[in-house]
């Protein structure tokens, strides 16, 4: 009989239920609480002085950027191997995505492809942690210091990994994450900025709550883009079961890795020395040596029970939107080849070592 193992499982207790249950009696959904003891919680594990909740993680970046007034004219340096947000960020604030390519072995921003594409109209840099290893922050950060250039973090799959000991998130002027169902931790959907400015952090403050810096006084043009205090209780739950959720991620991994290793024509996912991952994603490469193409692999694992899935298909600036903007001679070789052969298998903490076993065995067989 085939296991059914998914590619991603919200994973809730009854800390969560009692947690949404007790807002709902409280009759206060929004701007009270949880949402402070929310923000207070994860600024305090990121190590940053301010987090800002907010609607999703779409948001935080969006935020984020506004916060350092881009617009018309103003580049701004990231990966197109990243989920669409990453490059839409760019363009609500009518600033011009440029992307870098990437470092074929981690799948991050590569840092000498950042520095050419460096321009005097560069604004900021935005590195995506992917699959919640965080990017060469050291060089990142060189390059945006001697550029004075804004760092932000596109850390929506990297809760709790850290660089050279310092959290995902706290490293850049900005961090940004995402509480989608999928991520490390989830709020159902859910958004926060972390930063250590007070003063962009109080401009964020104000973007997401109408501008509003008194009740009915508005001094500038702000949104409505604040988290609800279920989604924040439901964070605080969450963030307090990250490390275990994390150290099972890890440790799904390895097991992965020690089954795959051998097996002709996949690449096992590469660990930089100076990170702790967080597997949001384990991703391996399906070479040009292997007996099928990753397609086929695909739809073998998927009729076995196993959820799988490619992050991503298709390099941001390919996709017809920004085809229609004129990003059509864009080219990042490894963003591309990437693509076409990446596959996530399933990593996240409700997999078992049976399920794992059962992976490995099907794998085993169809590599033949
Ligand atoms: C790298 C990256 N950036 C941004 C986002 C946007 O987050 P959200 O889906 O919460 O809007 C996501 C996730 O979906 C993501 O993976």
């Amino acid at each position: 009989m085939n296991r059914k193992i998914p590619i991603a499982k919200p994973n809730f207790g009854k800390e969560e239920e009692t947690a949404v249950k007790e807002v709902l009696e409280s009759g206060i959904l929004a701007s009270g609480p949880r949402t402070k003891q929310f923000e207070k919680e994860f600024a305090k594990y990121i190590g940053v002085e301010h987090a800002i909740a907010v609607t999703n993680g779409t948001v935080a970046l969006d935020v984020a950027l506004k916060a350092l007034n881009l617009g018309p004219g103003d580049e701004v340096i990231t990966s197109a191997f990243s989920f669409i947000a990453s490059g839409n960020c760019i363009l609500f604030q009518n600033a011009k995505p440029v992307f870098a390519d990437i470092d074929p072995r981690t799948f991050n921003i590569d840092p000498s492809d950042v520095a050419e594409k460096i321009t005097s109209k560069t604004k900021a840099l935005i590195p995506v942690h992917m699959f919640g290893q965080p990017a060469k922050m050291d060089a990142l950060k060189e390059i945006a210091e001697d550029n004075r250039i804004f760092l932000v973090e596109d850390a929506a799959q990297a809760h709790g990994a850290e660089y050279k000991g310092q959290k995902a998130g706290s490293i850049g002027n900005m961090g940004c994450f995402s509480f989608y169902a999928t991520k490390n931790m989830t709020a159902g959907e859910g958004g926060i900025i972390t930063t250590n400015d007070t003063e962009l952090a109080e401009k964020a403050r104000l973007l997401i709550n109408h501008g509003q810096n008194q009740k009915y006084h508005h001094d500038t043009l702000g949104y409505n883009y604040r988290i609800t205090e279920l989604c924040a209780a439901i964070g605080s739950v969450q963030l307090q079961k990250l490390d275990e959720f994390n150290a099972k991620r890890r440790e799904n991994a390895q097991l992965l890795t020690q089954g795959i290793h051998r097996l002709h024509g996949l690449t096992v996912p590469y660990v930089d020395k100076d990170v702790t991952p967080v597997f949001h994603q384990y991703v391996v490469r399906v070479e040009e040596n292997y007996p099928r193409s990753r397609d086929e692999l695909a739809d073998s694992l998927t009729e076995k029970g196993i959820g799988v899935a490619v992050h991503y298909p298709i390099p941001i600036y390919r996709q017809p939107l920004y085809q229609k903007l004129g990003y059509g001679e864009t080219k990042c070789p490894n963003t591309e080849d990437a693509c076409r052969r990446v596959l996530s298998l399933p990593v996240h903490p409700l997999v078992d070592r049976k399920d794992i076993e059962y992976i490995l065995d099907v794998l085993k067989k169809v590599s033949l």
